[in-house]
């Protein structure tokens, strides 16, 4: 029973900055951090502290960002062994303007993410097994995210899409899996329309279950996260936190996620517990400045697990 992650790993360059930069202009950071990041180290990171075993399938280059971009999952016992080291790519980077507001804007140069191909398939092929949960996002090419579908599904494994960064045009067959879990711009791009309130994030999420997905999932940020699969619908609403850095609380949401219910029977009330979990994971993330570096213990994320959340009567 893993979690196995195929997907990015990047170091993360932040600029703290006052605004984010307008074209043409040159700002001077009043800070700067580089830590670990990429979509899917950060989603094995969250499966890994929300209790699961964790294998990471993906690549990196032979150069010295390799070690500090692996860091975090070394250090929390996640399987790295189907991390193949590139001589020919770099490892991934990701630079990151982070604001006053906790919002940020991103430039990622994929490096040796783009190279995962054969080897990434190869390893999923040998490891990959129908208690497992295969979580994957859109920072590797396409084609190898289609092929991994493939094989999970002939292995009776279980298939998590976050599909960000977002596409147009994202293949039909990215949704027909258990769970898919974009973000409000994410799933306004996979359905062509705006979801403008909770109650549209509700019909989208239908409607992302209507095209194939068991259990459809559209993450809001501070407003939660709603949900559809075959018993209806809910909603989620976040944990009220003072949010100072929102980089990586999606990937939060979807590891978290994945590890829960990788690790229960599938009913609505886990479901709904499930959903609790993962939301109290992402917003006690954006407490804190980086994305894997900011999530937070299973225990912290227990002790939330009774506080009031937005929204709800307190
Ligand atoms: O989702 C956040 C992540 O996106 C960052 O960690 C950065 O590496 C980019 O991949
Ligand atoms: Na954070």
């Amino acid at each position: 029973m893993s979690v196995i992650v195929f997907g990015s790993i990047n170091l993360d360059l932040v600029a703290t900055v006052e605004h984010r930069p307008q074209p043409g202009e040159t700002l001077l950071a009043s800070g700067f951090t580089s830590t670990p990041g990429g979509k899917g180290a950060n989603q094995a990171l969250a499966a890994r502290k929300m209790g699961a075993s964790v294998r990471m399938v993906g690549a990196v280059g032979n150069d010295s960002f390799a070690e500090p971009a692996l860091s975090l999952l070394q250090q929390a016992g996640i399987d790295l062994s189907h991390v193949a080291h590139l001589n020919d790519s770099s490892t991934g980077l990701a630079f990151i303007h982070l604001d006053e507001q906790g919002e940020n804007s991103i430039t990622v140069v994929s490096g040796a993410n783009y190279q995962v191909e054969a080897q990434g398939l190869a390893a999923l092929e040998q490891i990959l097994t129908a208690k497992d949960i295969l979580v994957m996002q859109l920072e590797i090419p396409l084609t190898s995210v289609q092929q991994a579908i493939v094989i999970a599904r002939r292995k009776g494994a279980a298939v998590l899409i976050d599909p960000a960064p977002g596409v147009s045009d994202l293949p039909a067959e990215l949704l027909q899996v258990d769970i898919f879990i974009p973000n409000r711009g994410e799933a306004e791009m996979v359905l062509k329309h705006s979801i403008e309130s909770i109650e549209q994030a509700r019909e989208a999420a239908q409607e992302l279950h209507q095209r194939g997905a068991k259990l459809g999932v559209v993450k809001l940020g501070a407003e939660g996260a709603v949900w559809a699969n075959e018993q209806g619908t809910g909603y989620q609403p976040a944990l009220k936190v003072q949010a100072i850095d929102s980089t990586g609380a999606g990937d939060a949401f979807a590891g978290a996620l994945a590890a829960v219910l990788n690790q229960s029977t599938d009913t609505a009330l886990d479901l709904a517990a499930a959903m609790r979990q993962a939301s109290i994971f992402a917003a006690l993330a954006t407490t804190r400045l980086g994305a894997q570096q900011s999530y937070p213990t299973l225990a912290e994320v227990h002790r939330h697990n009774s506080s009031p959340l937005r929204g709800e009567a307190n």
